[in-house]
């Protein structure tokens, strides 16, 4: 498994993944392509020979935002998400962000579980962040 940084040219290989891992309340095609080539974003895409998982950052001063991260569903559980939070948290980190947040459904058992693990801690509840009575955890974690 290796991991990349994507540029403009992976922008329908995003699309894909985001497409597999998303419902709704996925990125439009022009967000992501915003999101490629914006530098104050980067993108990331890990690959088992092909594309299998991808995620944001948003840097800002100290401040960074995990703005996305998906992995297909037949290629779940092995770690790729892990190997991509890694590359983002360094990202981030080489930008000289000193913390890292994000918003998770406080119904995603598997993520909130990854961001745990890594030692991400909940800061408060975003009522209605995904649409009425649908709630987010804001999580940080310090760099
Ligand atoms: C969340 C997601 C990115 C995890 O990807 P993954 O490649 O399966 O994750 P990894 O294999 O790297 O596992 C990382 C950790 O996540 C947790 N985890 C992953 N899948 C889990 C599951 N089904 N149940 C519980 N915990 C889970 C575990 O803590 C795991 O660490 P461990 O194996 O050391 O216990 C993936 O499920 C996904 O793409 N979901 C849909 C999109 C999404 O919800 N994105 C996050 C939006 S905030």
């Amino acid at each position: 498994m290796i991991v990349r940084r994507a540029g403009a040219e992976d922008l329908s290989t995003i699309m894909a993944i985001e497409r597999g891992c998303f419902n709704e309340q996925r990125y439009s095609r022009e967000t992501v392509l915003f999101m490629l080539t914006d530098e104050a974003f980067a993108t990331f895409l890990v690959e088992d020979r092909l594309p299998i998982g991808s995620a944001s950052v948003h840097v800002e001063g100290e401040d960074a935002l995990l703005v996305s991260i998906g992995v297909v569903a037949e290629h779940r559980c092995k770690g790729a998400a892990k190997v991509l939070m890694e590359a983002v948290e360094r990202e981030a980190r080489s930008r000289g962000a000193a913390r890292i947040a994000l918003q998770v459904s406080i119904l995603n058992v598997p993520a909130m579980n990854m961001y745990l693990h890594l030692g991400y801690r909940t800061e408060g509840i975003l009522k209605g962040y995904y649409g009425q009575g649908k709630d987010a955890y804001y999580m940080v974690k310090a760099l």
